[in-house]
């Protein structure tokens, strides 16, 4: 027994589908409440279908009863404030848990790979029913701004990036695929974040929105990439030693609830 997947998520762990008209949709995401909660970055999140129905953007197993990624409850007041959003959050028809818009700082492409992470989405989710992949759907315009990905933490040489301009949407596996946002912008970055459960009807809708993998990165300097892979492994190597002086052992990255 395992989990129904998505065929061309499988393949890559990113599928990027037609790009959305954002400037026609108001800026819903500035009348939002957000909260403090500290993810890959400098970050608050503004939650729209939350564990209970409360402002408050924890993972669904630290609820009672704890479950999985499914089953988000939808927050009124802040859903009445983004009625587009919401409705592109159900436009999939695919079971939604999680659900928030997530404002990042600008950061550095250092940054971003020493914020890689994986996330959680699939704790206590039961065998047999549909992993929980992410959608990242960019809300402001971010041209010069990408989602890292890496199959493997440490090696550039799978690293993926795509590029944030406004409108720009991706489905991630992202318990699978490390991943981080480098956001080289001067203002927030803001992206509405869905968690959706995989399986025929997100399948549907990721072929309605012509979903492909065939992703090429764009150049990105070597020297870049080598004085970012650097500066991870001295930050690393400091965040150990802090550890140690503090009699704490150095577990690695944290799962994060982004
Ligand atoms: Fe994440």
């Amino acid at each position: 027994m395992s989990y129904l997947t998505s065929a061309l998520l499988d393949e890559r762990g990113f599928v990027v589908l037609d790009r959305y008209d954002q400037a026609k949709d108001p800026e819903e995401w500035r009348d939002l409440e957000y909260v403090n909660w500290k993810s890959s970055g400098v970050t608050r999140f503004a939650p729209l279908a939350s564990a209970q129905g409360e402002i408050e953007v924890g993972g669904f197993w630290n609820h009672e009863p704890p479950r999985p990624d499914k089953d988000g409850v939808w927050i009124e007041f802040q859903a009445a404030k983004a009625p587009n959003l919401v409705r592109r959050a159900q436009e999939p028809g695919a079971n939604v848990g999680r659900c928030r818009v997530i404002e990042l700082q600008p950061n550095s492409y250092a940054d971003a790979l020493y914020n890689m992470h994986q996330d959680d989405n699939n704790r206590l989710n039961p065998q047999g029913s549909g992993w929980v992949v992410r959608g990242y759907y960019n809300l402001t315009d971010d041209a010069d701004s990408y989602m890292v990905l890496r199959k493997e933490r440490f090696d550039p040489s799978t690293e993926v990036r795509l590029a944030l301009p406004a409108g720009a949407q991706l489905i991630i596996d992202t318990q699978r695929i490390w991943h981080a946002t480098w956001h080289a912008g001067s203002q927030p970055r803001y992206s509405l974040i869905t968690s959706w459960e995989s399986g025929p009807a997100l399948d549907a809708y990721i072929e309605k929105y012509h979903g492909r993998n065939d992703h090429v990165n764009a150049h990105l300097d070597q020297s870049v990439i080598a004085e970012g892979q650097e500066s991870v492994q001295h930050r690393l190597a400091e965040r150990a030693a802090t550890l140690a002086a503090q009699g704490k052992i150095d577990h690695g990255p944290e799962k994060s609830e982004a």
